[in-house]
């Protein structure tokens, strides 16, 4: 998608490795880093340099040729996935694609390693530029249909946290449908709830709709309740970074709040889901897939761009009190109106998974 209107990818190839957007920075700051080896990929994916699940599996893909260019023997390979797999524990996609870009060099000589990885991680991340796009097309006709059922009118799409282009390589999850929907001329406008405790909403969601010139208005966390009752959003269209084999959706922490109001008020609530995002081996979302807890500091402080036009951080709540942070919830199933996938719209339950990735 584009910044300042020219298009842009999140992560791209260098010479010595490959260049990131650095997320921690934006929307007050647009820097890049470069990656060139294992530790500078596994630092970027746990400090949130690069972060949601399509993006996270692009740079892990990266970061084990990386670390197959200094050891290419099973050991180094075994200790550069232990690595990567340490970083973050709920997006599937880490997972997905270490076991991927592993399958590929494993049965190769040394020596064949590491030129092996980094193509695999290329085609990685070019596939998730078409899985994306595939779910946009898939997700616009959704958008369509609500446009029709207004009559024209304008479309309210209401997003969580950022399953944006900025969270892929391209174009988005969530976000995809609604980049098509807005290029094809249709009126869509866009509530991003700020997403808090790091505001991926306010900072990255905003940022790239803003950049693409897609209408939006920022909204606070729990706003979506009061939105969707007085008929104010036609759709929520929330990402994914593990969804069960039973349809069981985990996202970033909220999500499942607004699937509670979304089915009180018979508002279509659907998640975009490329497979990568799914887990196969896992039917109980709640019980199974494991919830990253992250820093205090992230819920007590918050960061944000000072009078004087820098950076600064802040505390909230009083010194010393104590903070929880899980950074995911699971939306059962059943709350659940479909999965907006590279093969299309299906049902969030194990038959219509399994019939649709023939698993
Ligand atoms: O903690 P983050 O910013 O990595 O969380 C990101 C999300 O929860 C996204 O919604 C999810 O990864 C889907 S991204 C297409």
């Amino acid at each position: 998608m584009k910044i300042a209107g020219r298009p842009h990818t999140t992560i791209w190839p260098t010479p010595a490795g490959v260049e990131i957007i650095d997320q921690t920075r934006l929307p007050h700051r647009f820097e890049t880093v470069e990656i060139a080896d294992l530790e500078a990929a596994a630092r970027a994916i746990s400090h949130m340099q690069v972060r949601g699940a399509p993006l996270i599996g692009v740079t892990a893909a990266y970061g084990l040729a990386f670390g197959l260019s200094a050891d290419p023997s099973d050991a180094g390979l075994a200790a550069a996935k232990a690595r990567l797999r340490a970083t973050r524990p709920t997006a599937v996609n880490l997972r997905w694609a270490l076991e991927r870009v592993g399958a590929r060099v494993a049965p190769l000589p040394a020596e064949e390693r590491f030129a092996a990885a980094r193509a695999e991680a290329a085609l990685i991340a070019q596939e998730d530029v078409a899985l994306c796009e595939a779910i946009g097309e898939h997700g616009l006709a959704l958008v369509r249909e609500a446009a029709t059922r207004k009559g024209g009118g304008r479309v309210n799409v209401l997003t969580h946290c950022n399953a944006g282009w900025l969270a892929t390589v391209d174009w988005g999850t969530a976000t995809a449908p609604i980049y098509k929907a807005h290029d094809a001329g249709i009126d869509v406008h866009v509530y991003v709830d700020e997403t808090r405790p790091r505001n991926q909403g306010a900072s990255l969601t905003a940022f790239e709709l803003g950049e693409h010139g897609v209408p939006h208005t920022l909204v606070v966390d729990n706003a979506g309740g009061h939105l969707m009752q007085h008929g104010e959003i036609d759709l929520v269209l929330v990402g994914t970074d593990r969804t069960t084999a039973s349809g069981d959706v985990c996202n970033k922490i909220g999500t499942y709040l607004k699937a509670l109001a979304a089915f009180d008020n018979d508002v279509p609530f659907y998640v975009c889901a490329p497979s990568p995002s799914i887990d196969f081996s896992m039917s109980d979302g709640v019980a199974q897939i494991p919830i990253e807890l992250r820093a205090e500091e992230e819920v007590t402080h918050i960061c944000g761009l000072g009078d004087d036009g820098e950076l600064a951080r802040v505390r909230l709540s009083p010194k010393g009190t104590k903070a929880l942070n899980p950074a995911f919830d699971v939306t059962p199933a059943r709350l659940v109106t479909g999965l907006v996938t590279e093969r299309g719209v299906i049902a969030a339950n194990a038959r219509a998974i399994a019939a649709t990735f023939r698993r």
